[in-house]
């Protein structure tokens, strides 16, 4: 077979390649009615180009914070001029110039020349932007954690909502969006910034398995023909984010194409879960601290060797041969994870209120997660 031929299998077997895309906006999008109303009525005073309010938007990834932005932003533009949203992937822009020329760019319809624009003339031109066209703007950072460092969340917050102080009738709101669960934006920006902010928070709980579940379905029905479905939910649903059930789909579906297949077999599946494993877990393990990964470590294998389930003061004891900390810290170590997504601390069914520690993902893959960050 040519090694065009793979790419021409590849085609038959999707009905639609996109939609396995990490940035692609889904149609149907359930289960965030609440939040994107919240949102809505939070930018809601923009639509007449007065100030949007601003909000927090907080929730473990892949929880659907991203989309519920960008579909309201879409609605938002295809409903008035008046009102500019922006969406700034504070991943890519991690300086207060790349976050505002991204603002710019938007707001012009084409990239900057790369000559470098200084600051103060971008803002400037952001501004005449903003009052030629009689608009407010809603700028969305987004995974806002990543300018945390430094102070560039505090000097993109208030220049943002300042704007109007030096520039006349420049209406600002700001939705930032919060992936990591430990982050206290009381505490990263200045008091005096978090009272022009004061945002809303909108919470985005992780979604329950039969949410997964339904979620999956429909990608796979918009975008693949019928195939390994309960084995890539099964998967999917162990690794708590539906990113991996997506990515497991498009790979799965890769792997079919490229033995020259048209149907997904839960084979391809299993080939190629490897790949697939644990992008949350990664990026949750990149964010903690190293005692807190040490002590997942040793949770992680206390967890894979005991097999019967143990509560947090069994834990304790065993942890505490290996790493000397005070069951206080113990017990915060153990609610981050649980904030986190990686623990669960399920009450034990009909014994009060003792409780158990049960991993969220496999404790194997857990460990090789914290592990591969404790490398220097
Ligand atoms: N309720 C949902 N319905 C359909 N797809 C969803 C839903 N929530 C999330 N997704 C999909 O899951 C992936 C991750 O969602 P995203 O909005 O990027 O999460 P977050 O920004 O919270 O990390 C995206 O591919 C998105 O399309
Ligand atoms: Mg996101």
């Amino acid at each position: 077979m040519r090694s065009i031929d793979f790419l021409t299998h590849d085609h038959t077997l999707f009905r639609d390649r996109e939609v396995f895309e990490a940035d692609f906006v889904p149609e149907q999008f359930g289960h965030r009615e609440a939040q994107v109303r919240e949102l809505a009525f939070l930018a809601a005073p923009g639509l007449e180009g007065n100030t949007p309010s601003c909000a927090v938007l907080r929730g473990p990834p892949g929880t659907g914070k991203t989309t519920s932005v960008l579909r309201l932003f879409s609605e938002i533009e295809e409903a008035t001029r008046r009102l500019a949203p922006v969406h700034v992937n504070c991943q890519n822009e991690r300086t207060r110039y790349a976050v505002f020329a991204r603002v710019l760019e938007h707001l012009a319809g084409h990239p900057l020349p790369t000559t470098g624009t200084p600051l103060p003339e971008v803002l400037r031109r952001i501004a005449r932007r903003c009052q030629e066209r009689k608009c407010a703007l809603l700028v969305c950072l987004d995974d806002a954690n990543y300018l945390a460092a430094g102070d560039e969340l505090n000097a993109v917050l208030s220049t943002l909502l300042r704007l109007h102080e030096s520039f006349r009738s420049v209406r600002a709101g700001v939705f930032a969006v919060i992936s990591d669960m430990d982050l206290d934006l009381r505490r990263e920006v200045d008091a005096r910034v978090f009272s022009v902010f004061h945002p809303a928070e909108v919470l985005f709980p992780p979604y329950t398995a039969d949410e997964v579940h339904e979620i999956l379905a429909q990608r796979v029905g918009q975008g693949l023909f019928p195939g390994a479905m309960d084995r890539i939910v099964a998967f999917a649903g162990a690794e708590g984010d539906i990113r991996a059930g997506i990515d497991l789909v498009r790979k799965s579906a890769e792997h079919a194409g490229r033995e020259g297949r048209y149907r997904v077999l839960a084979r391809d599946v299993v080939a190629v879960a490897g790949q697939v494993r644990a992008p949350a877990l990664r990026r949750i393990a990149a964010r903690l601290r190293k005692p807190e990964r040490d002590l997942l470590v040793v949770l992680g294998r206390i967890s894979a060797a005991g097999g019967a389930a143990m509560g947090p003061a069994e834990a304790y004891r065993a942890v505490r041969e290996e790493i000397p900390l005070s069951y206080t810290t113990f017990r915060e170590r153990l609610k981050t994870f649980e904030k986190d997504g990686i623990l669960a601390l399920p009450l034990v069914a009909g014994e009060g209120r003792r409780r158990e520690i049960a991993f969220r993902y496999d404790p194997m893959a857990v460990m090789e997660a914290c592990q591969e960050y404790t490398v220097p």
